[in-house]
């Protein structure tokens, strides 16, 4: 059984006991975190957007693990000048991969790496990640969207990642709706509580959320889909 475990803010590993994913490596300044980035043991390093908080120690680890980052293709060829090997995509197409199959989605939001995030990283993205038969939608950050309808139209979602902060992504009443759209067997609320501007109670999520299991995950914590 494939296993989620959440880093903190969006930052996720997934693993099917032989190979090791990690989404959105923010580890080093996130006051989130619970793990090391020097610690990540990786073999793919799938990265949203180039925004500081999700770019984060993902080039350090994939140089590190020689891990392959998946990132749509300006992002990707940015990691690759960095000197990570890559591997680019975009939205719309999938790729299967040893451990399964990737597809990336649309995601409203911004994008642009370094300090003034200027350095031009193309759309945002969000992944539906197939790992041992079973499917995970990581959405990046973004707004809600109407093609969350579509996206569980077509995809059997056993594990659904939501941000739930609000001012940079939805809030909770949005996520909510995008939970209805999506149909997802099990959903966990992240992107909130790293810092105060994206306070939001998780559990005031759960009590709105209707016919989808959530599961809140403190850092460090793991989840089997
Ligand atoms: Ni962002
Ligand atoms: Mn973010």
């Amino acid at each position: 059984m494939p296993k989620a475990t959440f880093l903190g803010h969006s930052c996720v590993t997934l693993t099917d006991g032989k190979y090791n994913l990690i989404i959105d490596p923010f580890l080093t300044g996130n006051p989130q975190a619970t793990g090391k980035a020097d610690d990540i043991k990786a073999d793919f390093v799938l990265i949203t957007h180039g925004h500081g908080d999700h770019v984060g120690d993902g080039i350090a680890i994939a140089k590190r693990n020689k891990a392959t980052v998946i990132a749509n293709f300006e992002l990707a060829n940015l990691c690759g000048a960095e000197g990570a090997e890559v591997h680019p995509m975009h939205i719309g197409g999938g790729h299967d991969f040893d451990f399964g199959r990737v597809k990336l989605t649309i995601a409203h939001h911004g994008g642009g790496y370094g300090p003034d995030a200027s350095r031009y990283t193309g759309p945002p993205v969000g992944f539906l990640i197939t790992l041992s038969g079973k499917t995970v939608y990581h959405p990046g950050d973004t707004g809600l969207f109407y093609d969350m309808k579509l996206i569980g139209e077509m995809n059997k979602i056993d594990l659904a990642f939501l941000p739930i902060g609000d001012n940079f992504t939805m809030d909770i009443n949005d996520a909510v709706k995008a939970v209805e759209f999506l149909r997802p067997k099990r959903v966990v609320p992240f992107h909130f509580n790293t810092w105060p501007l994206i306070e939001a109670s998780p559990e005031d999520f759960a009590a709105k959320v209707k016919g989808t299991k959530v599961v809140i995950l403190k850092p460090g914590e793991s989840v089997e889909f």
